[in-house]
């Protein structure tokens, strides 16, 4: 069983990259083989919106987007982190989101509204998690993490099962002892469980 994971935050010894480590040591430490992928050191452009890769599957832009897509597509489970800069995700998060929409399907809706119902080419459900943390902020903030997190997940047959929320982080690196480490590395466990359990939902956002 693979379980990759994406951190959308430079620092790696910051509190999303300290979480998401933690949540792979619990998923290593039941069987599972973890990588953790810093997306600050791939080469990540922004989507140019082309829609060449509706038709494709595949991104025009020479970056270094390979081996992410390759992780995810291969992976049976996924989790992601991120920062709050502004009041939402990062930069660099959003840029690794919008470039996976090669995993799109777009379908219409019916034959007679123009409504579009956005699938993805993955067949394999996946569940996910997300890590979002914030400096000052208390975790209503989180709802603009967990919007994006959730249309993402769209895109590549995941969907949210579980969350570690770490609000007022007051800027500072939590401690190696701070008792949010031990609910991640928990949550890592469980989503072992989860992914041998086999009892996945059938995804299903209908995003417009
Ligand atoms: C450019 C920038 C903008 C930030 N904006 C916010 C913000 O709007 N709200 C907030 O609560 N924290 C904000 N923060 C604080 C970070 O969310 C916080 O320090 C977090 O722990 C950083 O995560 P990391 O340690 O994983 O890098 C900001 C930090 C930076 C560098």
């Amino acid at each position: 069983m693979k379980i990759a994971a994406f951190c959308g935050s430079f620092r790696k010894k910051g509190n999303t990259a300290t979480a998401l480590a933690r949540i792979l040591k619990g998923a290593s430490d039941a069987g599972a083989e973890t990588e953790l992928f810093f997306l600050g050191d791939y080469e990540i452009k922004p989507c140019r919106g082309c829609k060449v890769c509706e038709q494709t599957h595949q991104c025009i832009i020479k970056d270094d987007m390979g081996p992410i897509h390759q992780a995810i597509e291969q992976c049976d489970a996924i989790v992601v982190g991120t920062p709050t800069y502004y009041g939402d995700i990062t930069g660099l998060f959003k840029n690794y989101v919008d470039r996976n929409y090669p995993f799109i399907e777009v379908v219409a809706k019916d034959n007679q509204s123009k409504e579009l119902v956005f699938g993805s080419i993955l067949k394999k459900v996946k569940p996910g998690m997300m890590v979002a943390v914030s400096g000052g902020m208390g975790e209503e903030i989180f709802g603009c993490h967990r919007k994006v997190v959730r249309y993402h997940f769209n895109d590549i047959n995941a969907y949210l099962y579980k969350e570690l929320l770490l609000p007022f982080t007051t800027w500072t690196e939590f401690d190696e002892h701070h008792e949010k480490w031990d609910e991640a590395y928990a949550l890592g466990q469980v989503l072992v469980s989860r992914v041998l359990e086999g009892d996945h939902p059938r995804v299903i956002n209908e995003i417009s």
